[in-house]
């Protein structure tokens, strides 16, 4: 097995392995170290079946099973979901546009994703990247004034937030009261500690943190949009070109990502992506119960 770094700040390309077999148990620890220390791996040209990438995948913990939203599971396997510009049942599938704004998965939920995994069907000639952001990193650039001020902070993470139009991308969400009564805010922590390594990673993101708790909204808003800047400083990111067979997973504790809009997006152009996602343990509590 071969260990290549992709930048200075985030992620590793592993290859000389094939995930289609068994992987031996000192091939598995050299996996999970490299996740652990890179954040995210790729492995190209992987040839798996669903079968392998569940089996694969569901050695890091258990799968969602995606029963909230059913649509665009994989038929048969209901833990892959597909995220793309492809037609289903006559119209444009509504994973077109995941992902569009700095995030880590699932953090407006109390038990955020662990890892998400991407295995590559078909990408456009040019673009469809994913670029990741080691908050680390991030965190530990900071002042440590900074740091010692948000190390006690909490942040409100609101999935409604996320459909505020951003310069390159103008959402179309016909009921937004709907989307949140389906997923209430939560409290997260803005700097989170990860619990294998004891790194400490800022923890709130553009697409869905709405403000800080206990700080005005003035007070609150130069502060995300200070930290929003800094945690895409370029030097602590990784842009991912995708080749089809690709096999991509990353930790949602310790990075945030983003789904470039650097694509034609119809259907003619198809970009998609088999999505895994390992579960997380809980994190933060809902809004509403904490006025409550
Ligand atoms: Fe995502």
């Amino acid at each position: 097995m071969k260990i290549r770094p992709l930048s200075m700040a985030i992620g590793a390309e592993i290859t000389d392995v094939d995930l289609a077999k068994p992987l031996s148990d000192a091939q598995w620890s050299e996996i999970y170290a490299a996740w652990l220390k890179h954040i995210v791996l790729v492995f190209p040209g992987q040839k798996l079946s669903p079968e392998q990438q569940i089996a694969f995948a569901g050695r890091f913990g258990p799968l969602d099973d995606h029963a909230d939203d059913p649509t665009y599971r994989l038929p048969d396997y209901p833990q892959i979901y597909m995220i793309g510009n492809y037609m289903i049942n006559g119209k444009m599938s509504a994973t077109k546009d995941t992902g569009r704004k700095w995030h880590s998965d699932h953090s407006y939920t109390t038990r955020p994703t662990l890892i998400s995994m991407l295995y590559c069907r078909q990408i456009p000639p040019v673009g469809g990247t994913t670029a990741f952001s080691n908050m680390q990193m991030a965190y530990d650039m900071l002042s440590d004034k900074l740091k010692s001020f948000l190390d006690g902070l909490e942040a409100v993470h609101d999935l409604s937030h996320y459909i505020t139009p951003s310069l390159t991308w103008k959402p179309k969400v016909k009921d937004p009261t709907k989307l949140r009564d389906k997923n209430p805010p939560v409290i997260q922590p803005v700097v989170r500690v990860h619990p294998e390594t004891g790194r400490k990673a800022l923890y709130i993101s553009e697409a869905q943190t709405s403000r800080f708790v206990g700080l005005t909204p003035e007070e609150g808003r130069g502060l995300l949009d200070l930290l929003f800047k800094h945690m895409a400083t370029p030097e602590f990111t990784y842009r991912h070109n995708y080749q089809v067979d690709d096999l991509v997973f990353w930790d949602n504790r310790s990075c945030q990502h983003i789904a470039l809009a650097d694509y034609n997006h119809d259907s003619s152009n198809p970009r998609l992506m088999y999505r895994l996602t390992v579960l997380g343990e809980p994190s933060g509590r809902l809004l509403d119960a904490e006025a409550a």
